[in-house]
């Protein structure tokens, strides 16, 4: 058996976990900050990373307290050192660094693209049966839109990407211009309950030929039909049978099922050119309903979903994935460094 502490702080989530052997969850703690970070619409990324360096300490006590495992239990430990906030991996990497040089473990830096992806190696069923490969991958969360197709463990090939804003951030900024707060993805699955999907025609960036997604458009027509509108409503307010201005409902519904239709259809288009056994998606984008539904339904091979707390950022999936390149042998030096840009290639 061999257990692997993660510690996660790429973003605004302090997060450490004990996993076994890539597989089993012992512990995972996620301090969040999204209270603390609402107030401004978004992340603040000094905050953030002075909050990383408050919590630290007590969240990798607290994994290792609910694991009930102690210091000469770990085999490893692995730390995300990019993409994220330059100042808020620093604080997961250098006290990565000094536990590991202190307690004598090997270190191994993790990609938090990778993170997401491993989240579907802790899902039950993955204990009996792995995701088999070649396997796609589509990674959706405030800072990313991937497809990314995987051979093998560490074996990455890069099918396309986001070419403006990132899905989670089309949510986002969507969210702010119908008045909904932040974060803006569960704020517009909600308001969208109460919309019609069909009630009106957004646009889809289908970018022909390329596995790359774009959102601006698809944003620009949202704040089109707000500032036509003249005013922000609020996600409470009825539709007025008199008002000629579609709902925050209704335009909430459209917007989720043009981001969705297209990453649906993408990632279905790539499942059938590339031949792939199974799909799995993961980052925060990933907890939205709607995409889950349309993944399973449209998709012609198996998908893999993470339950919610694995898709949105965590320190089990790094731990998870930190345990497949610790047992390839690999380990990371003293001169581990962030990487806020840091890409998932292998080709
Ligand atoms: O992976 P994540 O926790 O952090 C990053 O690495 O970015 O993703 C956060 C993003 C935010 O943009 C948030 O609005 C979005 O995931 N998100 C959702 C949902 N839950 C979180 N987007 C759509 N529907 C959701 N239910
Ligand atoms: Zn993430």
């Amino acid at each position: 058996m061999t257990l692997l502490l993660g510690i996660e702080t790429s973003c605004d989530e302090t997060s450490a976990a004990i996993v076994e052997d890539g597989v089993r969850i012992h512990s995972n703690v996620v301090a969040s900050q999204i209270e603390l970070h609402a107030k401004y619409g978004g992340v603040f990324p000094e905050m953030a990373s002075r909050e990383h360096v408050l919590k630290i300490v007590p969240v990798i006590e607290r994994a290792l307290h609910d694991a009930q495992v102690a210091w000469p239990d770990v085999d490893a430990i692995a730390v995300t050192y990019g993409p994220g906030l330059a100042g808020s991996l620093l604080v997961g990497v250098n006290t990565a660094k000094g536990l590991a040089l202190a307690k004598s473990l090997p270190l191994i830096g993790i990609n938090h693209l990778e993170g997401h992806i491993y989240a579907s190696w802790l899902m039950p069923d993955a204990m009996d049966s792995s995701p088999e490969f070649p396997l796609l991958c589509l990674i959706v969360s405030g800072g990313h839109s991937e497809l990314i197709l995987m051979r093998a463990h560490g074996e990455y090939e890069w099918l396309g990407a986001t070419r403006d804003d990132a899905a989670g951030e089309a949510f986002d900024k969507v969210a702010r211009l119908l008045g909904l707060g932040y974060p803006g993805g569960p704020a517009i699955q909600k308001a969208a309950e109460q919309g019609d999907a069909g009630s009106l025609k957004l646009p889809r960036a289908w970018l022909a030929g390329t596995y790359d997604f774009s959102f601006s458009g698809l944003k620009t027509a949202v704040l089109r039909i707000v500032t036509a509108d003249g005013r922000r409503q609020t996600a409470d307010e009825s539709r007025s049978p008199i008002s000629v201005m579609p709902s925050v409902a209704d335009i909430a519904a459209s917007f989720q099922e043009s981001v969705v239709d297209v990453l649906v259809e993408k990632t279905r288009m790539a499942a059938e050119q590339f031949g792939v056994k199974q799909v799995l998606i993961g980052g925060g984008v990933a907890a939205n309903k709607t995409l889950r539904e349309q993944m399973r339904a449209r998709l012609p091979v198996p998908v893999l979903i993470p339950p919610i707390a694995l898709c949105t950022d965590n320190a089990a999936v790094i731990a998870s994935a930190g345990y497949f390149h610790f047992a390839n042998g690999e380990r990371s030096g003293w001169d581990l460094d962030v990487v806020p840009g840091l890409r998932l290639v292998s080709n």
